[in-house]
């Protein structure tokens, strides 16, 4: 409705409409729904009503419970006043579903006025990989890119998993037969015929995944100039808007799989960042040496350009003492690289997807929306790197896995 109105008046990217498909409002529509059920029915984002029930981490990193909703947009004299206590926020138990999507739409859209992150000068290609699986890798890139969209920039998320649980966060169709990666990879289809707009947020897209993928690590093998195929594309794409008067995006999200096979080497040819979240439980380090001498040697031989740039902390649980001391390794062996904001284990945030929705747009008032709010921020306020200054402060081994 408004949103849509808004999204759309902005019209980013130019694509043709025959080109650009659009997402269900309603997402996947799980549990209990079909493509139509209306996920705010279940769970609409109300000031002041956050169920959010994980616990506190360490009070730099995580919304407090008596932080308000929009708290980073708010001005300073409300910044801390209980929600509970405010006067000029009467709950409201049961909102109709018109009334949440209208809230929704304002919230976002005021964000997205009041409160814009600067956009980089060129566009911003980050990686976010980790091989280890279930550390929040596609939760990472789901929350961040609708965190940079609602705040103003334009962004492009690229779902590089056969899993395809971006798209599915993102609220876009990935079944058989949807235009996706897997045709800009193997069939040379343009990225522009693969690109999806995404509901959540204006300018925001999505290059869904479908199980196709699976199959991609073996036919690249014997395709040329196969760790290149995704930068090439996505080159192509970036010219293809230029060359139609439209501004490239901002930011482009890729979203690995669990592995470092073709799939994961492309993303990295493709980024001039890597993004890499790590889960603040055990074995966090484990595995990080492996991935960091691939990038190491994707940096040698096929993007000299590449560096890590960032590195996020999630699921931290403050009940645990280890998630602190996986966090004081982290941050002493990576510096500077590690954001201070850090992601708080978060039943909210693992619902999200369910809806076909980001913890943000699903519960804007919660910790895990307010963390993942405050690090888009963090790493929108960074310059885009250095290339080699960044290389050379990162050292490449970490120490030892946390136990
Ligand atoms: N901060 C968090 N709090 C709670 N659950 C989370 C959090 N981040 C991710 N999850 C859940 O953990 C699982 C793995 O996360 P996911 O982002 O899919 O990891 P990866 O992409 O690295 O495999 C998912 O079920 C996701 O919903
Ligand atoms: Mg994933």
């Amino acid at each position: 409705m408004a949103i849509r109105t808004w999204a759309s008046r902005l019209g980013w990217p130019p694509a043709p409409a025959s080109t650009v498909r659009k997402s269900p409002a309603s997402g996947v529509g799980w549990p209990g729904g079909g493509a139509g059920s209306a996920p705010w029915v279940v769970a609409a984002p109300v000031i002041g009503a956050s169920t959010d029930d994980e616990p506190t981490a360490p009070e730099a990193d995580v919304s407090r419970e008596t932080e308000a909703p929009v708290a980073d947009h708010a001005p300073d004299s409300e910044a801390g006043v209980s929600r509970e206590t405010s006067p000029a926020v009467p709950p409201t138990p049961e909102p109709t579903p018109i009334a949440a999507e209208a809230e929704r739409a304002l919230r976002v859209r005021n964000v997205d006025l009041g409160n814009r992150f600067p956009s980089p000068a060129v566009t911003r290609v980050l990686t976010v990989a980790n091989q280890k699986g279930g550390v929040g890798k596609t939760t990472t890139t789901v929350n961040l890119a609708v965190a940079l969209a609602v705040h103003g920039c334009s962004v492009l998320v690229i779902d590089l998993d056969p899993q395809g649980n971006a798209s599915t966060g993102l609220g876009v169709p990935h079944h058989s037969g949807v235009p996706s990666i897997y045709d800009v990879l193997i069939d040379n289809r343009p990225m522009l015929d693969a690109v999806a707009v995404v509901d959540a947020a204006p300018r925001l897209h999505c290059v869904p995944a479908t199980i196709d993928l699976a199959g991609a690590e073996i036919e690249l093998v014997s395709i040329v100039a196969r760790e290149s195929r995704l930068r090439r594309a996505l080159a192509k794409y970036l010219a293809d808007l230029r060359a139609s008067s439209v501004d490239p995006p901002d930011y482009v999200l890729i979203d690995c799989p669990p592995s470092l096979g073709l799939l994961t080497v492309n993303a990295l040819v493709a980024a001039r960042e890597v993004l890499i979240p790590i889960q603040c439980e055990y074995y966090a380090l484990e595995g990080l040496r492996q991935l960091m001498s691939n990038i190491d040697l994707v940096t040698a031989h096929l993007n000299a350009d590449l560096t890590v740039s960032t590195i996020l902390l999630t699921m931290y649980d403050a009940r645990t003492r280890l998630a602190d001391q996986v966090t004081r390794e982290v941050r002493a062996h990576f510096g500077e690289l590690v954001l201070e904001s850090v992601i708080p284990r978060s039943i909210r945030v693992s619902e999200a997807p369910g809806y076909g929705q980001s913890v943000i747009t699903y519960d804007p008032g919660s910790r895990g929306a307010m963390s993942y709010l405050r690090a888009a921020r963090e790493l929108a306020g960074r310059p885009a790197p250095d290339a080699s200054a960044l290389s050379a402060r990162a050292d490449r081994a970490p120490a030892a896995a946390a136990r």
